[in-house]
């Protein structure tokens, strides 16, 4: 059954009738916040409420990761949605009742939010089942917040096998509660590090003629690597590339035998991406040979960008207006932080929507990662809605 009007309005019913459970899902989560990889509990919590909806297959693909299927009684193709469930490493400032009761752990970028609406878009679905075309796959995913991520996980041990299309979905602290965002095209930068040692000749300060200084010669490769971005990038191709950490020395008269450089770098285009860690090489290398010194670049490839197909994404945007006429369409730039969603839009189209949940009326405005972060529970029902009505866009036999 495709996406009317009526229906629209019965989900909006069914959201409404259960916003207060969704709430109380995600003040469970947020007072239980766990790390990545460590989310025991989050997913013994997740799996007993979806054992609680009827019509569910459910399975753990990894020990902190749970799948659960729907199948519509109706004809048509497989969607995947992803929620993570991880917090961060963040010592929870709020003095709410439902902050954090784990010491050093926060959900402080909304992933209890994330889990909370796709319980409830499940319950949700479960109920339209009879009217539901194709298959719905819920992902609860693990340890978004830390490399390598869970994301690639999951697709290893097999959780993208059958699915046509996945998307998903993330509050937004910074964009009013009320709008909603899917881009076309790229949504979030891809993330790699890397970390290059300087070696030079250490000595006296006094006599720096007899020395070769890895201090001096890392301070020019710092400089001469934003030629990368300045020089070698298509000026409407954005790059990163940040020098986050140097380290050398020891005393104030000493020049010291080595130096070592960490850095960030993020893009949103793969080919731009690929063309960085040989650039950084040869600006290091050359730098340092005219000096004397050598360098070894260890360069890590992050998550990769995530790209919205722009079919999926407008198959997305068409849910949100039909399901949530009141709430616009909302036009952002894509976002320098990385998302490991990328993981399993390798070789499956999907789209990443941003949920607004910013309230200045209740002083919910801190940015994401903050220790007193939070975010608009308003928008709990908007990720439902939104989540729910994908498949009857989506899902359409071909
Ligand atoms: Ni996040």
């Amino acid at each position: 059954m495709a996406l009317t009007e009526p229906l629209a309005r019965d989900m909006a019913g069914l959201a409404r009738a259960q916003h207060a459970e969704v709430v109380s899902w995600r003040r469970h989560l947020h007072r239980n916040a766990e790390l990545s990889f460590k989310e025991f509990d989050s997913a013994d919590f997740l799996e007993r409420e979806l054992r609680r909806i009827d019509g569910l297959a459910i399975e753990r693909p990894t020990p902190t990761s749970l799948v659960a299927r729907l199948r519509g009684a109706l004809p048509g193709r497989v969607l995947a949605i992803r929620a993570d469930i991880d917090a961060l490493p963040i010592q929870d400032q709020k003095t709410c009742d439902y902050a954090s009761t784990r010491p050093g752990a926060m959900h402080a970028c909304g992933h209890d939010g994330h889990a909370a609406m796709l319980l409830g878009a499940a319950r949700l679905l479960a109920q339209l089942r009879e009217q539901l075309p194709g298959e719905v796959r819920f992902f609860f995913q693990h340890a978004e917040e830390q490399h390598p991520g869970g994301a690639q996980q999951m697709v290893d041990a097999g959780v993208m096998n059958g699915v046509d299309r996945i998307i998903a979905a993330h509050v937004m602290s910074t964009v009013d509660t009320g709008r909603i965002t899917v881009l076309d095209g790229p949504a979030f930068a891809s993330s790699d590090r890397f970390v290059l040692r300087v070696q030079g000749r250490g000595g006296h300060a006094a006599n720096p003629d007899r020395c070769v200084d890895p201090i001096w010669i890392g301070a020019q490769i710092v400089a001469n690597l934003q030629a990368i971005v300045a020089r070698n990038t298509d000026a409407h191709d954005a790059l990163i590339v940040s020098v986050t950490r140097f380290v050398a020395g020891t005393a104030f008269n000493v020049i010291p035998d080595g130096a070592e450089l960490w850095g960030s770098v993020r893009c949103f285009d793969p080919g731009v991406r690929e063309a960085v860690p040989g650039r950084i090489e040869r600006i290091a290398r050359g730098i340092a040979e005219a000096h004397g010194a050598t360098i070894a670049l260890d360069y890590v490839h992050g998550y990769r960008p995530v790209v919205n197909d722009p079919a999926v994404a407008g198959a997305l945007r068409e849910a949100a207006r039909l399901a949530l006429p009141e709430v616009p369409l909302h036009a952002m730039r894509p976002l320098p932080n990385s998302e490991d969603f990328s993981a399993f839009t390798v070789g499956t189209p999907g789209a990443y929507a941003l949920i607004g949940a910013r309230s200045a009326a209740k002083r919910i405005e801190h940015p994401h990662h903050h220790p007193l972060f939070d975010f608009d529970e308003d928008a709990l029902e908007h990720g439902v809605r939104l989540f729910a009505a994908a498949p009857f866009v989506l899902n359409q036999p071909a």
